[in-house]
């Protein structure tokens, strides 16, 4: 468990408040509904990050849609990425000919996705997109875009809103950056 000061008291300031991920969470939904129409979507949610986004973006699609769950790992407990891809749970449901949309919390340096998408690609589904609330795209190590984002973010360690610091802070409603010393202090 880390040294935390408090859970709000550790945010240096508020990025993106509840009020500005709802209208963006809004947005996207209606897009992915006019998109989808008639193509009952299967959404894949990446634990554990996603699992905010995800249930307030299905809430926001208007039509027929399946859900289900992966869970990867690349970064451990820190803040940097191994570069590993680990699949830790894969989907219960066969992919196969289904209109597929991975839905994840940010894209970093991409490598996630890039490797999820590939894995998923051989499972012949009739499309594969992805969708990610953040992108921070100054970070990227490959060429990869999320088909749908909310915010592109500054190269900050963000967290809230299903980002977490060594499995802290997604219980915050909005998404805001730490302040150094929470993460320079411990361990
Ligand atoms: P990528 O493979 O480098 O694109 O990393 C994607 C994963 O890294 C995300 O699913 C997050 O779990 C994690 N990550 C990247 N940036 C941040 C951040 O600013 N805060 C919290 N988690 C992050
Ligand atoms: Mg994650």
């Amino acid at each position: 468990m880390i040294n935390k000061m408090g859970l709000e008291n550790d945010i240096q300031y508020v990025l993106l408040s509840e009020e500005q991920i709802k209208a963006k969470v809004r947005e996207l939904g209606a897009a992915i509904s006019r998109d989808y129409a008639g193509k009952n979507p299967l959404l894949v949610c990446i634990l554990r990050g996603a699992v905010p986004f995800f249930a307030d973006l299905c809430k926001e699609i208007t039509d027929y849609m399946e859900m289900d769950f992966m869970a990867v790992s690349s970064y451990e407990d820190g803040m940097t990425s191994h570069g590993i891809v680990r699949i830790k749970k894969d989907m219960d449901k066969s992919i196969e000919g289904r209109h597929v949309i991975i839905v994840e919390d940010i894209m970093d340096s991409g490598n996630t996705l890039n490797h999820l998408t590939r894995l998923l690609g051989t499972r012949n589904p009739a499309s594969l997109k992805i969708a990610c609330l953040l992108d921070k795209p100054e970070r990227r190590t490959c060429e990869i875009t999320p088909d749908y984002f909310g915010f592109i973010v500054p190269d900050e360690f963000v967290v809230g809103y299903g980002l977490d610091y060594a499995e802290a802070y997604r219980n915050l409603p909005y998404i805001g950056v730490l302040k150094p010393e929470v993460y320079t202090d411990v361990k």
